[in-house]
């Protein structure tokens, strides 16, 4: 195909769903679309453009085919524009990704289970007693919901936070482009990788097993309706397709995909679509550089959130809120919820503190200390009830030694590490080293377990072990750094950090825990001259760049932070 074809179908796919497709991708496009024009046996690929062409020209991708009366009455061009429609669907399940999982980004889903939703139900409560509405009503759709797990997810939540929803209209709602994963959704049957961020209990209380998948429970599944939409194409606010007057729209890894005219025109429509106070939650850094109508940011130490109509009230943490002293240490472990962070896999990107960046993504205002140590025990979302009774499964003989099997288990592993079972917790993990010695993650695992029992040289042998296996990691270091600084060797934990800024020069937390130190040991000089390297290296971030990988606190943040934190050492 040539390239004057490929861009014009390029130019026709963002026209009609929002998607971005670049050079680079140019050659797999080609061979999807090939792959179509033979499949529809069309006689030219200016007759597959067409057909394609066709459903573009009427506007709305799908409200308007559910307003036929029958076949019978079709025009030829109504049916000129249903077979346009139909071979949308197909390609659009070559050109999407359906990537998802339950309670994907814990600390958004932290957010929701303890801050936003307990505000929106307490609001919609006195909605209805000032007469308002007839029930209390709450109403939130999962646009790009793909095969259903964030929609369900919420469902689950609120379930979890009203408890009797007989007295309440709530309306969960989920809508993708793809037909297929739609279809999915609505039967509601998972595979055990759809469930490895999920507390356990939630699996136990909510699924039936079938066969080697999970069922959800009527319950939830009826809470919820999908249907197939086209955010780009679809026309809303539209009571006539129940979109409108939103509490919530939850739209979170799509508008990656989207071209950025397409993320205008989108948000532009959502903030149309929420009621006044109303709340929209993307992906981390997905609306960067988008003009936001009608929409306030709110800054959470876990995510950014848009609200409608509502002016925000200053969510960020004042500087001195970040300066913790090394006598606050156990502090933390008593505090208040904090964002969850396990269940998360630690990444393998050697330049990137992975889960210890997870871990800190908890709680902002304890990252740059040393107080905040990563083995810290991580808060679980929720006190555990008494149906929070987990045992660890057992993974099917057959699946042992899948690699995705193992994957499972560690997920579990961490699970019983954030409700401090450790007994349990190491044990899985000796289970998953029995499996794979050479299992990076549970190695740190380990060190973690063991540091949290105060077994310090256990925790430095799995430490060292990990880092054996993957030496430009940093994680091991991390570990290592802070199980020094546990013991209350501060000149081995500078060894550590050294050693890390030595890796990945451009690691602002380990300078600021370096600085920490030195100013622990009154070395004020050398503290704020590794404060400003990480100021300098903040400064040359977008304000919106998360800090680290899949962490909300952005740059502007921590610029904040240090420039009164460096200004106050000034004075
Ligand atoms: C990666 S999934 C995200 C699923 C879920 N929101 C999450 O974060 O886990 C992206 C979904 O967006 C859907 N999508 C892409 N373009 C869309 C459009 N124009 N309208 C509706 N859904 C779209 C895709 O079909 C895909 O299922």
């Amino acid at each position: 195909m040539t390239v004057d074809f490929i861009e014009r179908f390029v130019r026709l796919i963002a026209d009609y769903t929002g998607l971005q497709i670049r050079p680079s991708e140019y050659p797999h496009l080609s061979k999807k679309l090939e792959t179509r024009i033979n499949a529809c046996k069309q006689p030219s690929t200016q007759d597959y453009y067409q057909l394609l062409e066709a459903a573009t020209k009427t506007g709305s991708g799908r409200g308007d085919r559910d307003s036929f009366e029958g076949r019978s009455l079709l025009t030829t061009g109504d049916r000129q524009i249903d077979l346009s429609r139909q071979e949308w669907k197909e390609l659009i399940e070559l050109l999407t990704t359906g990537e998802t999982y339950f309670f994907r980004d814990k600390g958004q889903f932290w957010l929701l289970e303890n801050i936003i939703f307990p505000e929106l139900i307490q609001k919609r409560k006195q909605a209805h007693l000032n007469g308002q509405s007839y029930r209390p009503s709450l109403r939130v759709w999962s646009a790009g919901s793909s095969s259903g797990e964030e929609a369900y997810s919420i469902a689950i939540v609120l379930k979890e936070l009203i408890g009797d929803l007989n007295d309440w209209d709530l309306f969960i709602l989920g809508t993708d482009l793809n037909a297929e994963a739609i279809a999915k959704a609505q039967k509601g049957v998972y595979s055990p990788w759809s469930f490895r961020s999920m507390d356990p209990r939630y699996l136990s209380t909510y699924f039936h097993k079938r066969g080697d998948r999970w069922a959800i429970d009527p319950s939830v599944r009826q809470l919820v309706t999908f249907r197939q939409g086209n955010l780009l194409a679809d026309p809303f606010p539209n009571p006539g397709s129940d979109l409108y007057d939103f509490d919530l729209i939850i739209c979170r890894n799509v508008f990656v995909y989207f071209e950025p005219s397409a993320i205008a025109a989108t948000v532009n429509k959502f903030s149309q679509t929420l009621r006044s106070g109303g709340y929209l939650i993307v992906a981390h850094a997905e609306l960067h550089g988008q003009p936001l109508p009608g929409l306030n940011s709110k800054i959470f130490p876990q995510s950014v959130v848009y609200q409608r109509g509502v002016r925000p009230a200053s969510t960020l943490p004042t500087p001195q809120a970040f300066k913790r002293s090394a006598s606050q240490r156990s502090a933390q472990f008593t505090r208040p919820p904090a964002p969850p962070l396990t269940g998360v896999r630690a990444n393998a990107n050697p330049h990137t503190p992975n889960e210890l960046s997870l871990d800190r993504a908890r709680d902002p205002l304890s990252d740059p200390s040393p107080s905040s140590l990563p083995i810290a025990v991580p808060q679980t979302f929720s006190s555990p009830s008494p149906k929070a009774q987990w045992v660890a499964p057992q993974p099917p003989a057959d699946l042992t030694l899948k690699p995705e099997a193992i994957d499972l288990l560690f997920a579990e592993a961490q699970t019983l590490f954030e409700r401090k079972a450790y007994g349990d917790a190491l044990k899985q993990a000796e289970r998953i080293l029995k499996l794979n010695p050479r299992y990076f993650e549970a190695h740190c695992l380990i060190a973690r377990i063991a540091a949290n029992l105060g077994h310090y040289s256990r925790a430095e042998a799995a430490a060292q072990k990990a880092s054996d296996l993957n030496p430009l990691s940093v994680e091991p270091y991390y570990l290592l750094a802070h199980i020094a600084e546990e013991k209350g060797d501060l000149d081995r934990a500078k060894y550590w950090f050294d050693r890390i800024i030595y890796l990945d020069n451009s690691c602002i937390y380990a300078y600021l825990e370096l600085a920490s130190i030195y100013e622990m040991q009154k070395n004020f000089a050398r503290a704020k001259k590794l404060r400003l390297i990480a100021l300098n290296i903040v400064k040359r971030l977008h304000p919106d760049t998360p800090v680290k990988r899949r962490d909300p606190l952005t740059a502007r943040d921590l610029l904040l932070y240090l420039e009164n934190l460096v200004g106050r050492e000034a004075q």
